[in-house]
């Protein structure tokens, strides 16, 4: 499963500015609850706080209200290719305007030779970039080269506020392999992985990648050759009497992550194919791992049939309730802009006050609404800067460059004990589960702190 760290940990470490041990528990999500008024949205990766918290990744299910989170973009046709990164805004610089760009990074993604590098230099946790719009069913294509190297792991995702998942990953020991994996809502079932054997090499030719997400079926094909078809009709849950089904809207996530750090689950090393090496490979030859993306296509299919329209529903999505169900998702007019990072879904004009000079801002400390909450996930401290924005320099400085990861907890080979320990919940319901999401999000966590550490 890809668990996209909280780079909020490896700033407020590296920086000293903050425990991060005080932040290994998440703040929400499943076992450990909602967030609070103050600092309403529950981020990707379980911490609560305001601005870029509340967009993309947001987790309605788990924030303070059901509209903390600003609606989502709705789907748009994309095609990029990458001659330079006008169409990538860094997450200090994204408010929601997907019209402004088609990817939001966090980390280190660069341009070569006109095609997209997302890297991974010795002592980071990687690259991810998403899209700034969500897919509601559609097909996606991503030609790309993947990296190499023992514990590296390449992946191209779709994965949704309700922890829908739809998976080609890449561990960088097997480049005659797309591994292929979904999940429903989240729920650590590991048997679900697939592997697609391959003629080329993933790391030296080109191959095109393609997830066709219909609302009932999702096929991977790989060079147009078809992979692996899953069939909604094949995911009943006798049990819930509902369809265990990837179906809500999605941003595609394109990352690279150190699955072999030492200090990760053995089986997730072992996965990733032993421990990685930050002297060899790559990370020798050119500084750093990286995967390298010469298009990526996004293809819109009609919301389906029956979805729930506010008004003419052209703009974003939102949820109706947190099942978070395909049957909870509604088709809205709602902007999806904030004016500042002090913006949250439900004030999205919020901004610091206009007190004072301008220079004192950017400690983040001029506007005690601001002081305590944080504003975008891997800065450490609170703070918005002039106009609400975040300069660029917190994100880069000194605070160990790569600042996201994605995880795994791998695929159905058991090489994922650790997280799938918790699944049992026969005993104390609620504790399994939270001890569920600890280990879910330990991952993360752990590659944040050995990512300081190695620093
Ligand atoms: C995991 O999913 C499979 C089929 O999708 C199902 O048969 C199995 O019971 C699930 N495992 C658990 C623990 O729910
Ligand atoms: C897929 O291949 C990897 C090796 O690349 C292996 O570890 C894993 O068990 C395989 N998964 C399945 C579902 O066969
Ligand atoms: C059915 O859903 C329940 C609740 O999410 C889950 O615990 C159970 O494992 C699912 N059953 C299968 C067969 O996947
Ligand atoms: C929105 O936030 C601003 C502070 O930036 C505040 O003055 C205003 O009262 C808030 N509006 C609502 C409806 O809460
Ligand atoms: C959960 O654990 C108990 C005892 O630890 C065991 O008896 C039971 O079979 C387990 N259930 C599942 C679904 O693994």
């Amino acid at each position: 499963m890809v668990r996209l760290l909280d780079t909020a940990l490896v700033a407020a470490a590296v920086l000293g500015t903050a425990s991060y041990a005080q932040k290994i528990a998440p703040d929400c999500g499943v076992g450990f609850g909602n967030c609070p008024s103050d600092k309403p949205c529950c981020s990707q990766y379980g911490i609560c706080g305001v601005g870029a918290y509340c967009l993309g990744g947001c987790d309605p299910k788990h924030s303070n209200s059901l509209d903390s989170c600003t609606p989502a973009p709705i789907c748009q046709k994309v095609d990029s290719t990458f001659p330079n990164l006008d169409r990538v805004a860094d997450k200090t610089k994204y408010l929601g305007d997907s019209s402004k760009a088609d990817w939001v990074s966090d980390g280190e993604p660069a341009i070569k030779d006109g095609n997209l590098l997302i890297t991974m230099a010795p002592g980071t946790v990687g690259t991810v970039i998403a899209s700034t719009n969500y897919v509601w069913y559609g097909k996606i294509s991503a030609t790309l080269k993947t990296s190499y190297g023992k514990g590296v792991v390449s992946a191209f995702i779709l994965l949704s506020d309700m922890k829908d998942e739809i998976d080609y990953e890449w561990v960088g020991v097997d480049l005659h392999t797309a591994q292929t994996n979904w999940y429903f809502q989240g729920i650590p079932n590991y048997t679900h992985g697939g592997n697609i054997t391959m003629d080329k090499d993933t790391y030296k030719d080109w191959v095109t990648y393609e997830l066709d997400w219909k609302p009932d079926s999702i096929t991977w094909s790989i060079d147009g050759q078809v992979g692996r078809v899953l069939k909604k009709s094949d995911t009943w849950n006798e049990t819930t009497k509902g369809y265990d089904y990837p179906s809500t809207p999605s941003r595609v996530q394109l990352s690279l992550w150190p699955g072999g750090l030492p200090t990760n689950a053995k089986g997730t090393i072992d996965w990733a194919g032993g421990e990685i090496d930050w002297k060899a490979g790559d990370a020798k030859a050119v500084g750093y791992y990286y995967v390298t993306f010469k298009e990526v296509k996004i293809e819109c299919y009609d919301p389906p049939s029956g979805a729930k329209r506010q008004g003419s529903g052209s703009k974003s999505y939102v949820y109706d309730d947190r099942a978070g169900l395909e049957s909870n998702v509604v088709l809205t007019d709602k902007g999806t802009v904030l004016k500042s990072f002090l913006g949250t879904g439900t004030n999205m004009t919020a901004e610091p006050a206009k007190t004072g000079s301008k220079d004192a801002s950017s400690t983040g400390s001029s506007s005690p609404s601001s002081s305590d909450v944080e504003t975008i996930p891997g800065l450490s401290g609170a703070g918005t800067g002039v106009n609400g924005q975040r300069g660029d320099t917190s994100s880069s400085s000194g605070s160990g460059s790569g600042s996201s990861s994605s995880g795994s907890g791998g695929s159905s080979t058991g090489g994922t004990s650790g997280f799938s320990q918790g699944n049992n919940q026969s005993s104390n319901p609620s504790e399994a589960t939270g001890q569920r999401v600890i280990k879910g999000s330990m991952l993360a966590v752990v590659v944040a702190v050995v990512a300081v550490i190695v620093l």
